[in-house]
C-alpha cells in the first residue's frame, strides 16, 4: 500500500510483468529524433562559437546571436556594444558572458529535461517503458538538484533576450544611416521567437502569476500570466523552433559576413 510518505523516488517498483513493455507503437522514434536533432545542433553551435570569425557584418551591423554580447578583446570594436573586457583566447568564446547562462537555461528547461532524460539517458525512454537504469534518484541530489536553479537562469536569459532585441534595433543600419534588409527580417524573426520561448517558460509563468490569492486584484499580472500560459502550452514547439532560428540566423550572418551571399536590401 502506498503511504503518504512515498514519493516518485521512493515508491514501490513496477508490477512484475514479464514483457519488457507492452507498447506496440513506434515509441523509439521520438527519442531517436531528439538525439539526432540535439546532437546536430550542438555540433554546429560548438563549431560556430569557437570559430571566432564571420560573426559581424560591418556595413549593416548584423551581429549573430552566438556572439552577443561580444565582450572579448578580440571582438570588432563596433560589434562590442557593451565593451571588450574578456581576454582574447581561442578557447574562450567571444560571448563567454552570456553563453553559459543560455546553456544552463536550456539544460534546466522543463521541456529539455524531459527530452534528454528520455533520449540520452533513457530515464525512462518513453511512457510505460522501463527505465534504462536500475536505480532512480530523481533530481534529489547533485548534480541534478541544480535543475532547481532554473528560475535564476530564466532571469539571466530574460536579460540576454533584451540584449538580442537591442542588437536587432542597432542592426537597422546602412553605411548611409538607417537601413533595412533581409538580415533585419531574419534577426527580428529570431528575436520574436526567442521571446515566445523565454516568456513561455514555466518559471516566467510563475513569476507573472504565482503566489497570488486573487487574480481579480492583480489585473496586470493576470494579463501577463495569461499570455505566458498561452505560450507555455506550446513550449516544446518554441524550444525546437528557437534552436532552428538561432542556427539559421547565425548561418545567415555568417554567409553575408563571409561574402557567400549578398544581403537583399530594401532600404539603404
Ligand atoms: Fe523551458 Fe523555463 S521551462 S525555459
Amino acid at each position: 500500500m502506498t503511504t503518504t510518505e512515498d514519493s516518485a523516488v521512493s515508491s514501490p517498483p513496477r508490477a512484475a510483468i514479464a514483457a519488457r513493455n507492452l507498447r506496440i507503437d513506434n515509441w523509439r522514434r521520438g527519442p531517436i529524433l531528439t538525439v539526432l536533432g540535439i546532437t546536430a545542433w550542438v555540433a554546429y553551435a560548438t563549431f560556430r562559437v569557437f570559430y571566432q570569425g564571420d560573426y559581424w557584418v560591418a556595413d549593416y551591423h548584423y551581429l549573430t546571436p552566438f556572439y552577443s554580447p561580444c565582450v572579448s578583446e578580440g571582438c570588432v570594436p563596433d560589434a562590442a556594444h557593451f565593451g571588450r573586457f574578456l581576454p582574447d583566447h581561442p578557447l574562450l568564446p567571444y560571448a563567454a558572458l552570456s553563453l553559459p547562462f543560455l546553456l544552463a537555461f536550456r539544460l534546466t528547461c522543463y521541456y529539455y529535461r524531459k527530452a534528454y532524460y528520455r533520449s540520452f539517458w533513457l530515464s525512462p525512454p518513453a511512457c510505460a517503458v522501463p527505465d534504462g537504469h536500475a536505480k532512480y534518484t530523481g533530481e534529489t541530489r547533485f548534480p541534478l538538484i541544480v535543475q532547481n536553479f532554473h528560475r535564476y537562469f530564466f532571469y539571466a536569459a530574460f536579460l540576454i533576450s533584451v540584449i538580442n532585441t537591442w542588437d536587432a534595433v542597432l542592426a537597422m543600419h546602412s553605411p548611409d544611416g538607417f537601413g533595412l534588409g533581409m538580415g533585419n527580417l531574419v534577426l527580428w524573426a529570431n528575436v520574436v521567437l526567442l521571446w515566445c520561448y523565454t516568456l513561455g517558460c514555466h518559471s516566467c509563468r510563475h513569476v507573472m502569476g504565482g503566489r497570488l490569492k486573487h487574480f481579480s486584484k492583480h489585473p496586470v499580472r493576470y494579463r501577463f500570466w495569461t499570455v505566458s500560459s498561452a505560450l507555455n502550452a506550446r513550449h516544446m514547439m518554441w524550444a525546437w523552433i528557437t534552436l532552428a532560428s538561432l542556427a539559421l540566423t547565425d548561418f545567415y550572418v555568417m554567409a553575408v559576413a563571409a561574402g557567400w551571399i549578398t544581403d537583399l536590401r530594401f532600404v539603404g
